[in-house]
């Protein structure tokens, strides 16, 4: 008996055609392997992977020394993801051949290949060697704990999509899982990973935060700092304020676009939006506007405090064929999206932001190098981005 099934048809999808409801399919498997029962047994092992990537990792070596952020916080995230929602196989081939391959395929998101995707270039015949070589990966990670007779023995989201079968009794085959794998690694990293390097540099400039944020888990937790779980995660407070903060100010995904399927009339104009016409929303827009966000400009994790808290996140749920979620549709904070085809990553985003930047306020003190002040700004532009350099001065507790 399959664990979870889906065919699209579950309360609010039956209007949906029959072509949109297969492609809602694999949403709806990912979503199920997501429970909080998994993302509660992710915490213990993305701590330990902080641990001993400070343990590894020669920027963090002597009593204080200069990370690269963006690089460091990259190599973290795809560890503590790895180790977490993809399995522990999946981890262990970071280690040797997977970063290269994974390293090819990230390649293919330049700005060429939106308009080319087929264009025979290099740079593309490694990423589709890479995609063929990461999917037969996935398929013998498969078949060796199919083969092998391995008990599940975690959590991960290979384990949930091999229990997962279509409506009519289909298990998912093997290939739709290794993809959807893939695509799960690639929806997560830059976003993460983004995201924890804007909490390392916001932090940078505010000791105050630093130290609020450590004397937090001290008061919380107990003067000895016991292993992280979940539950704990919960209740620091100040800690998720930290990543929604960042969030605001540095949402990784400016741009969220919808194609309009049917003329749809604005409210209280004359206008209405022919089909073929494509919509966008940018989080960045209202995200800094003063009418939702006092003093927008500046990073201030306790405007979340409970009582100061003006998400406006409205209230109206729907179910898209995996629970109720809110829709969101009305809320000026939306760097997850909104409505059907908002981020099904955003618990367990949470989960490896809070945990991470936890661990590394319990080990670790950072400031900016002398210098240095204030965080530079948001800037989408991918070659400015990529050609910077973000240093902080890291120093143990
Ligand atoms: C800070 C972290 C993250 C941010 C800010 C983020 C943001 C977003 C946004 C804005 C969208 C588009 C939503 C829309 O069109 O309304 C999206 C879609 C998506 N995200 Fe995330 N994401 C994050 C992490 C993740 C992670 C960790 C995963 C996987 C585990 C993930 C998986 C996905 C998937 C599969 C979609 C496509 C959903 C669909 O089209 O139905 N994301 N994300």
């Amino acid at each position: 008996m399959p664990e979870c099934e889906a065919d699209g048809t579950e309360e609010g999808l039956s209007d949906v055609p029959e072509q949109l409801r297969t492609q809602l399919t694999p949403r709806q498997f990912v979503k199920f392997g997501l429970t909080s029962e998994a993302l509660r047994s992710y915490v213990p092992l993305i701590a330990d992977e902080v641990i001993d990537f400070l343990k590894r990792s020669p920027s963090f070596k002597g009593p204080k020394g200069t990370l690269d952020v963006p690089i460091k916080m990259a190599e973290l995230t795809i560890y503590t993801a790895s180790r977490s929602l993809q399995g522990k196989e999946v981890r262990s081939k970071f280690d040797s051949s997977f970063a290269d391959l994974y390293h090819h395929l990230d390649m293919g998101f330049s700005p060429i290949n939106f308009m080319l995707p087929w264009a025979p270039l290099p740079h593309n015949r490694k990423r589709d060697y890479a995609q063929q070589k990461m999917s037969q990966t996935y398929m013998e990670i498969i078949k060796a704990r199919r083969d092998t007779g391995v008990k599940k023995d975690e959590d991960d989201m290979i384990w949930n999509l091999m229990s997962c079968a279509y409506k009519n009794g289909t298990p998912l085959p093997d290939n739709e899982i290794a993809h959807m794998m893939i695509a799960l690694l690639m929806a997560g990293q830059h976003s993460s990973s983004s995201t924890s390097a804007w909490i390392m540099l916001c932090l940078a400039t505010r000791p105050d935060i630093l130290e609020e944020l450590y004397q937090e888990q001290l008061s919380l937790l107990g003067a000895d700092l016991p292993p992280l779980t979940y539950d704990a995660l919960q209740r620091l407070s100040l800690n998720s304020q930290v990543v929604k903060e960042t969030l605001r100010l540095h949402a990784p995904i400016h741009s969220i676009m919808r194609k309009v399927k049917s003329p749809m009339p604005v409210d209280g104009t004359p206008y209405t939006i022919p089909i073929s016409h494509v919509l966008l929303a940018a989080p960045g827009v209202s995200s800094l506007s003063p009418e939702h966000f006092p003093n927008p400009e500046k990073w201030e994790p306790h405007r979340w405090d409970a009582g100061n808290a003006k998400d406006e996140e409205d209230d109206e749920t729907v179910d898209y064929g995996y629970g109720l979620v809110s829709k969101g549709a009305s809320s000026p904070y939306l760097p997850f999206g909104a409505g059907r085809h908002r981020c099904i990553g955003e618990q367990f985003a949470y989960v490896q932001l809070g945990t991470i930047t936890a661990m590394l306020v319990r080990s670790l003190k950072w400031r900016n190098p002398a210098g240095v002040e204030g965080v530079v700004g948001t800037d989408y532009s991918v070659s400015r981005a990529s050609s910077m350099k973000f240093s902080l001065l890291a120093s143990g507790r």
